[in-house]
């Protein structure tokens, strides 16, 4: 979010459909956040822990939420699909919470609008 103005970002998380947060005393050292149409795409974005306390499992943590939220979507439609956009080596990460890349299951790589 640091490419955007605060405004911008303000109004962007305003429309997360769930966040987790995870505090140092009252420093935001973790964050995460699911969008989506809470039917049938939904999307993990912005999963980020500060450089001090990566390799802490905070990371792991932030998953862990926003999997537990996406096993309650999927009470009303088990077959939703989760996406995320992993950054480039963040691969490894996401891997061990059962996400494959979209070229190992026969889809295509996904693309960006690019204007
Ligand atoms: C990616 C990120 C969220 C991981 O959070 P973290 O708290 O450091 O991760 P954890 O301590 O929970 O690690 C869990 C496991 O993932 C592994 N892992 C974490 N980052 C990894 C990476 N970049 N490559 C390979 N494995 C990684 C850890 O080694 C650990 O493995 P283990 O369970 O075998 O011990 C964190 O490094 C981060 O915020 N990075 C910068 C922002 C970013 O790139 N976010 C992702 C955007 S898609």
């Amino acid at each position: 979010m640091g490419a955007y103005d605060n405004n911008i970002s303000k109004r962007a998380l305003d429309n997360t459909f769930y966040s987790v947060s995870i505090y140092d005393g009252n420093k935001i050292i973790g964050y995460g956040r699911l969008i989506g149409d809470t039917i049938c795409f939904m999307y993990i974005h912005d999963v980020m822990v500060l450089p001090e306390y990566q390799s802490k499992k905070i990371g792991t943590m932030i998953m862990n939420k926003l999997l537990e939220q996406i096993k309650e979507l999927k009470k009303e439609n088990p077959s939703i699909r989760v996406y995320l956009g992993a950054s480039k080596n963040k691969e490894k990460f996401y891997e061990k919470f059962g996400f494959v890349k979209r070229i190992d299951v026969g889809l295509g790589y996904g693309m960006l609008f690019k204007d």
